[in-house]
């Protein structure tokens, strides 16, 4: 099977265009294309058989490296940066690395991506999210919210606060806490970092956080239920019925 090329695509636009007559603008789409991160991605699948994934894949910042291998329309990754490049440097995330984390053989880079099952009596859970160091911090108040009685969409859409250790702060959505809470945490002593407020090292608290993508299947009723992070407009939660492989195969011989 042969990869598309941007040629493919621009030689596809050219053929639309007729060089004998304008083109009226209202025959073209003037739906903006949503935008897709650029960065890590989410997604979380429980089937009708009950397997579950939650897989959490990164080229770790803005398009990874920049590089595609000719041929391959594989984007290159620069999870280099996870790496600890000195012991006790921190990375674009504020995260530090030490020896177990050198840029050696046999050693291993930094990662906070934490695709998750939750599983219990009364239900299956698959969570995750991008977000950088704050991706434990959201499945954790995912995970809580879960425990709270919240529904998969409530979970997604759940505020959101972090603390990493260092840099020493707690950085939070602005519905995170009410305006007497941040104050009381600034009076116990805490840096209390909110949105627009400059960030020294890591990344200020105004980027958006993260895009929780969370299903649950509720054992008691056998009922499945998505949750997506409001914050990105490009997901989505769906329950579908998805043909199998075989029904599809058996109705091609029909
Ligand atoms: O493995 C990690 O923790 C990082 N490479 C994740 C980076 C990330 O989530 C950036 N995304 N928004």
């Amino acid at each position: 099977q042969r990869l598309l090329t941007s040629a493919d695509y621009a030689a596809g636009l050219r053929a639309t265009i007729n060089p004998a007559r304008a083109t009226p603008s209202d025959m073209l789409s003037g739906e903006q294309t949503p935008l897709e991160d650029e960065e890590t991605t989410h997604f979380s699948i429980i089937d009708e058989a009950g397997n579950r994934v939650a897989v959490t894949q990164t080229v770790n910042l803005l398009f990874g490296s920049g590089l595609v291998p000719p041929g391959t329309g594989v984007l290159l990754n620069n999870e280099m940066d996870d790496f600890a490049l000195q012991p006790g440097t921190p990375n674009a995330f504020g995260v530090m690395g030490y020896d177990a984390n050198a840029p050696a053989p046999g050693k291993r880079m930094l990662s906070s991506m934490t695709p998750t099952f939750m599983q219990s009596g009364e239900r299956v859970v698959a969570l995750g999210t991008p977000g950088g160091s704050r991706i434990i911090t959201m499945v954790l108040l995912g995970i809580l919210g879960y425990d709270a009685g919240l529904d998969a969409q409530a979970v997604a859409a759940l505020p959101r606060y972090h603390h990493q250790w260092m840099p020493d702060r707690i950085q939070a959505e602005s519905a995170a806490f009410a305006p007497d809470v941040v104050q009381a945490l600034r009076e116990l002593g805490h840096t209390v970092q909110l949105p627009g407020e400059e960030a020294e090292g890591g990344r200020g608290s105004s980027h958006v956080w993260g895009n929780l993508q969370t299903v649950e299947w509720r054992l008691a009723d056998n009922s499945l239920h998505g949750g997506s992070d409001p914050r990105n407009p490009v997901g989505k939660a769906a329950v579908e019925t998805v043909e199998t492989v075989d029904a599809a195969a058996a109705r091609a011989r029909d």
